[in-house]
């Protein structure tokens, strides 16, 4: 990112200077669909982020500019409101939760700019809410600890884009740290950072391009069946909060003769969670190998058993499931299109992102993209 342009694109639009904050996209390497599980997850965050610039205005005024809509959206603090526009939601909402919690803040101008692909599964709305309240809390004074500063995004999340989500997204979008993933418990909120270390291989990101509606009202009904799960097996072990703390022997007598469907959700989540611990032993070790089968397993249990999947991810992982240069392969994030996340040897990624860019043009006429994952630090200042 340009950052004295973005400077000066702020200059010409509302006429004073900002101070610039920005906040990272993620990756996650394992564990998808456990945060809202009280599970495990292992994100890390990106060299790609949301930027937002700043300023604070002597009235109640909040005026927005997206740079990739290049659209401007106007509210007003006492009376913020979800609008029809989905990117300005992201900063409403961010500011609907601080004034929920109290905290007092001034009108501002916010200009947002950015290099998170769209759409992708690298959470750029996370990087939108994350850097908006790190910038707003930092322009008005307040001091919010970093933990809180995710909860705020991930509810604004919740209450104004109406995605039920976990918390990965924003907390690797505050904590995330270069060249480190992060091993988060989402039940007790603990988290060690694991070196990313891939001695000769790379994790690389094959984006589908697509994103399926029903991706949002899938992942909320999803979110649904697990709590139902839980439920069930409450009713006869009241200290069961969250499917963590669920076992396959009690998903099988309690889950099961209710519902398969339910039971085959929640089943795909409770061996996820498992495989999450297994992956951050792989990698502390530097067996990626076995992490690399650990994606693989994943990947199969979210196309087949979560059914979050969709043709076109399911293709990409079918595609190098056979070349012996890539060890890993899955779809990564929500579901429903995005990236799959692989690990591939540095030697070949050139051949691989050829072969497979070809390939899935033929099959789908439509254009596959690809990153090599450079890690990044979480949100912050700039200046
Ligand atoms: C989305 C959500 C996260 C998480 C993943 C699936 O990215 O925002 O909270 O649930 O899907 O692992």
């Amino acid at each position: 990112m340009d950052i004295t342009q973005l400077k000066n694109n702020f200059i010409s639009t509302f006429g004073v200077v900002p101070t610039i904050f920005k906040s990272p996209g993620r990756i996650n390497i394992l564990g998808e669909h456990t945060d809202y599980n009280g599970g495990f997850v292992m994100p890390a965050a990106i060299n790609k982020a949301v930027y937002v610039a700043v300023s604070l205005r002597n009235d109640e005024e909040v005026h927005l500019y997206a740079a990739s809509y290049q659209e401007k959206i106007m509210a007003t603090i006492s009376t913020i409101k979800k609008t029809e526009t989905n990117w300005a939601n992201y900063i409403l909402g961010v500011v609907d939760e601080l004034l929920k919690r109290n905290y007092q803040i001034s009108g501002f101008n916010l200009y947002i700019d950015g290099d998170v692909p769209l759409g992708a599964g690298l959470s750029s709305s996370a990087a939108v809410e994350c850097a908006t309240a790190y910038a707003l809390a930092n322009m008005n004074g307040l001091t919010i600890p970093q933990m809180e500063l995710a909860l705020i995004a991930q509810s604004a999340e919740h209450h104004f884009a109406g995605v039920k989500c976990g918390i990965m997204d924003q907390f690797a979008s505050v904590f995330g740290k270069k060249n480190e993933a992060i091993m988060l418990d989402c039940r007790s909120m603990d988290y060690q950072y694991i070196p990313l270390n891939l001695e000769g291989y790379s994790l690389v990101l094959l984006n589908t391009n697509v994103k399926h509606s029903l991706a949002d009202s899938a992942y909320n009904k999803r979110r649904e069946q697990c709590t139902q799960g839980v439920a069930w097996v409450k009713a006869h072990h009241p200290s069961v909060n969250y499917l963590r703390d669920v076992t396959e022997e009690q998903l099988n007598e309690y889950v099961k003769p209710k519902d398969l469907d339910i039971y085959q959700k929640c089943l795909f989540v409770v061996q996820e969670i498992d495989r999450v611990r297994k992956a951050a032993e792989s990698l502390k070790s530097g067996n990626l190998e076995e992490l690399g089968k650990l994606m693989f397993t994943t990947h199969h249990g979210l196309s087949k058993n979560y059914e979050v999947s969709c043709k076109e991810l399911d293709f990409l992982v079918e595609k190098v499931s056979a070349l012996e240069y890539v060890l890993g392969a899955r779809m990564m994030g929500g579901g429903f299109g995005g990236c799959t996340i692989n690990i591939v040897k540095n030697e070949a990624i050139e051949q691989l992102i050829e072969e497979l860019s070809k390939l899935y043009a033929e099959e789908f006429d439509r254009k596959l993209d690809a990153y090599v994952v450079e890690t990044g630090d979480g949100a912050q200042s700039i200046n």
